[in-house]
């Protein structure tokens, strides 16, 4: 027998807990198959939890969630609850409480995957974006002056520090490297306009660069970035770039992947406890159908398995998931697959157990 690991499992709200269901499945089927114990600790965290108690995140939540190898997320939010109390409360609560300073997102369109655009094939769609995840616009810096006047003032900062940038930079030549694919990085800012912000982090990337000579490092605007997703996304092999940008650009990374039924992303703290998740939300008008797509919670789980050391068994999960886009599914959205949200996670365990 292998290593065991202790996961933290947050199914979470809406067709969380049955996508988690579906994820929970490939990973049993990958620890039989490759000999590792996963050790699952179910915990109650979300918005029902919240409208039963009035408590946004248990007290004690983070300090437990500290002791796991690996936190294993659903989606978060809820119809009945006013946006944002959740999103705020639970979700980056944790990335910034747990320091997970890294949102690492793949973007790699899938065989048998419908992209959006027009004569793009897998081999052209296979990057991935490094999203800082604690700093910038997310650090909620800030505040009203006359607040619900007519003179009324908001002000929210981008908090850029310099270990803060240089850490995110460092994994990302790292895992550029590591990729060993084009050996390509390329910031995405905004020089020309962000010059405080964007002069910081430019400098302490071409400083970085000069420690990496192997890697081709590169820059481009944010503007001019999401031109080219559509337009040339082969040019691509890792982005790094602020939290804010990051957020927007890996939705649209997830449009040309073929949408958020696929998407999934790590949150990281690369000397601490990180947390994987399915970045398209909670679908709440689906709950309980049986018609929601797994398959990104199953991404997801091969992504945790991957940061485990499982490689292995991560990459398994990766081509079991590939052979039902390709061979065993019509389509990614809800509803359409051609089978139900079960099927689709049995047939991926079957698959990995093979
Ligand atoms: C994401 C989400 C979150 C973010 C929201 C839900 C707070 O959009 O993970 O990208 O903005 O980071
Ligand atoms: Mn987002």
């Amino acid at each position: 027998m292998g290593r065991t690991y202790n996961i933290a499992v947050v199914p979470g709200d809406g067709t969380g807990p049955e996508v988690v269901t579906e994820g929970l499945k490939a990973l049993d089927s990958a620890s039989n198959k490759f000999g590792f114990k996963l050790d699952l600790h179910r915990l109650d965290i979300g918005g029902d939890r919240y409208l039963k108690t009035g408590e946004v995140l248990p007290k004690g939540a983070v300090d437990e969630l500290r002791q796991y190898d690996a936190i294993y997320l659903g989606a978060i939010g809820h119809p009945d609850v006013k946006p944002g109390i959740l999103e705020k409360g639970i979700l980056l609560k944790l990335r910034f409480e747990l320091d997970q300073y890294i949102n690492l997102r793949p973007v790699k369109l899938y065989p048998g995957v419908e992209c959006p655009l027009k004569d793009k094939q897998p081999e052209d769609i296979d990057f991935v974006v490094i999203r800082e995840n604690t700093e910038g616009l997310y650090a909620g810096a800030g505040g009203f002056l006359k607040k619900e006047t007519p003179d009324e003032v908001a002000i929210q900062e981008s908090i850029n520090t310099r270990k803060g940038v240089d850490r995110c930079l460092h994994y990302a030549f790292d895992y550029t490297k590591k990729r060993n694919r084009k050996k390509n990085l390329t910031l995405c800012g905004k020089t020309n306009v962000l010059t405080f912000a964007f002069d910081l982090w430019e400098r302490a990337f071409r400083e970085m660069s000069l420690k990496y000579p192997e890697i081709k490092a590169d820059y481009a605007h944010v503007d001019a970035i999401t031109m080219w997703f559509v337009k040339n996304p082969e040019w691509f092999d890792v982005i790094v770039t602020d939290n804010m940008f990051g957020d927007i650009i890996t939705d649209l990374g997830a449009m040309i992947q073929g949408g958020m039924g696929i998407a999934a992303g790590g949150n990281i703290n690369p000397e601490g406890v990180s947390m994987f998740e399915p970045i398209g939300g909670s679908a709440p008008k689906y709950k309980g159908q049986n018609l929601i797509n797994p398959l990104a919670a199953i991404c997801a789980a091969g992504m945790m398995l991957d940061h485990l050391g499982e490689e292995t068994a991560g990459r398994k999960i990766e081509q079991a998931v590939m052979d039902v886009t390709k061979n065993r599914i019509k389509s990614l959205a809800a509803g359409a697959m051609g089978c139900s949200t079960t099927e689709v996670g049995d047939m991926v365990a079957e698959l990995v157990a093979k």
